[in-house]
Formats: structure tokens, sequence, C-alpha cells
């Protein structure tokens, strides 16, 4: 069964891999977070800096897990700048998980979004049919094309890399891509992770054609296991009744792609 840490366990790092000019990939042994379930997160303490909430990314090697790091603000930074030797704590895995169904299935993921979606591509039936829509900026920000190769070895898959300049793979939105492709193949179902505004337009575009679809949310997170309320969403708090939720609560949820809570806690638009 599981094992779920309360409290942060200090690791190391052992390797740090630059994925793009603005993402690294930190990896660490914790035989616990290596087999978390698509979906879940940890939360990891920056010592000095913050605790943050994290995807832990898919590594080959057995008891190692790794986290994805694109630098935003003062903490993303912080530890985007750690190198190997330094410690992190981590505390988890937290949340729910994807519920993955049978045949054609699509994984649509914005940034450092890919990380859930690839852990996803490893607990796929060896019958889905998978394809991978990687959205970024430019052919600069593309990242784990090759790893999702590497992980989907054994499936039927496709891999299309979208750039909003065109400079590599399909030129547009990822949820342009998806659209147009929607159009002639006939997805089973839909899963998501990235900008809320990405999704919410994947989960629209799935519900008006009847399609199964999960969202995994990243929402302002301080505690991660349900107790200050700074994840809450209509009524639901995104660290403990998610971070994974079906396009049919989405589509009824006031706030998904609308509005969000900023760090004092205060309702933004997006
Ligand atoms: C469940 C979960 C899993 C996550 N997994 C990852 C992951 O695998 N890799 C990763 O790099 N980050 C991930 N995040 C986001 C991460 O926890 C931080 O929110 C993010 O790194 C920014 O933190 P910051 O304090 O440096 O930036 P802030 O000071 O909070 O913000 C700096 C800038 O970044 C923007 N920003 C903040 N958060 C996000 C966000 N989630 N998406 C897009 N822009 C944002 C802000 O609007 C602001 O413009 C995850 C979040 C959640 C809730
Ligand atoms: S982050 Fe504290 S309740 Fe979700």
């Amino acid at each position: 069964m599981q094992s779920v840490s309360k409290t942060p366990s200090i690791r190391i790092i052992e390797k740090v891999i630059d994925e793009t000019p603005t993402v690294r990939t930190f990896v660490i042994s914790d035989a616990n977070l290596a087999d978390v379930l698509p979906g879940q997160f940890a939360m990891v303490w920056i010592p000095g800096v913050n605790e943050l909430p994290m995807s832990v990314m898919v590594i080959p090697e057995k008891g190692k897990a790794a986290f994805t790091v694109r630098k935003r603000g003062v903490s993303s930074t912080a530890l985007y700048d750690l190198k190997a030797g330094d410690q992190i704590g981590v505390r988890g895995p937290y949340g729910n998980a994807f519920d993955i169904k049978d045949g054609k299935i699509a994984l649509v993921g914005g940034g450092t979004g890919l990380v859930p979606l690839l852990r996803l591509a490893k607990f796929a039936k060896p019958t889905n049919d998978v394809t991978i829509l990687m959205g970024s900026k430019s052919k600069d920000e593309v990242f784990f094309e090759d790893a999702a190769n590497q992980i989907l070895q054994n499936n039927k898959h496709q891999v299309i890399a979208c750039t909003e300049d065109g400079s590599y793979g399909e030129k547009g939105f990822v949820t342009d891509v998806l659209a147009k492709l929607a159009q002639t193949t006939k997805f089973d179902a839909i899963y998501t992770c990235g900008p809320e505004i990405m999704m919410h337009k994947v989960v629209q575009l799935a519900n008006s054609k009847g399609i199964f679809v999960q969202a995994s949310l990243e929402r302002m997170m301080k505690c991660g296991i349900g107790i200050c309320g700074s994840c809450c969403m209509d009524e639901v708090m995104v660290c403990h009744d998610g971070t994974v939720f079906d396009g049919e609560f989405l589509a009824n949820s006031k706030e998904f792609g609308h509005t969000h809570r900023a760090k004092s806690g205060i309702l933004e638009n997006y």
C-alpha cells in the first residue's frame, strides 16, 4: 500500500537535467514518490525559501523520482537554481489520480503540465492508442518529446509538439491543434494539465463532443492537505478533493477557467 509522508523527508539532489533555457529536472532517490499515481503531487520544501506543490516526474531507474521545474517567481527560481548535492524536503504523495479509460486517449499538456501526463502515459493500458499534444511558445521551450516516445514505446502512439510561433512542430495553440484533430479522430477520453485557460478550452471541447475528460488543476497551495483553504475552488479543496476533476464537475464550476485565488486569498480573474 502507498505510504504518505506528512512531514518533510530530506533528500539530496542527485542529478540536474537542463530541459530548456527555463526548465530543469531534479532527480532524487525516494521509493515512495517513485511510484505515485498519475495526477498525484508532492510538497517540495526549498530550505529557507518556501514549500511548493510539484508533480512527480517519471524516471526510468527504480526508486528514483524527479521534479521538473520552470523558473517563474522567487520560490520556483530558488528551486531551479539548486545544484546536485543540495538538499530539499519532500512530503506526500497527495491528491487523487486520473481514471484511465480504454481505447484512444489524448493527453493535452502545456509546459510543466506535461509532468503528470507522462506519468499517465506510463500507466497506459497496453491497448491504449495514445496521442500526446505538447504545447509551448517556441522551439526552445519544447521538452519531453524523447521521454514521451520512450515511455510509450510499447503502445501505439503519436507525440505532437505544438508551438505558438510555429518554430517547431504544429503551429498554434495546443487547443486549436486538438480541435482540428478531434474532427477526424474519435477519442474515448481526453486528459489535460497546464495553464487553466488551456484546460478550460480542452474541457469545453470534450464536453461539447460528449468525450470523457479529466483535468489536473494547479491552484495556489500552501498546506497541500486540506487545512488552509488557499486552493479552494467553489466548494472543493483542489489539494484534497483533486487535483483531478471530471469534465462534468468542471462544466458546473463557477470558478474554473474564470477566477483563481491569489497568495492573499482574494479572487482574481484570469
Ligand atoms: C498540484 C500542482 C503541481 C504543480 N507541479 C508543477 C511542476 O511539476 N513544475 C512546475 O514548475 N510547477 C508546478 N506547479 C506550480 C508551482 O507549484 C508554483 O506555483 C510555480 O512554480 C510558481 O511558484 P513561484 O512561487 O515561483 O511563483 P509566484 O511568485 O507564485 O508567481 C510568479 C509568476 O508565475 C505565475 N505562476 C504562478 N503559479 C503558476 C502556475 N501554476 N502556472 C503558471 N504560472 C504560474 C504567476 O502568475 C506569476 O506571474 C504545480 C502546482 C500545483 C498546484
Ligand atoms: S492547499 Fe491548503 S487546503 Fe489545499
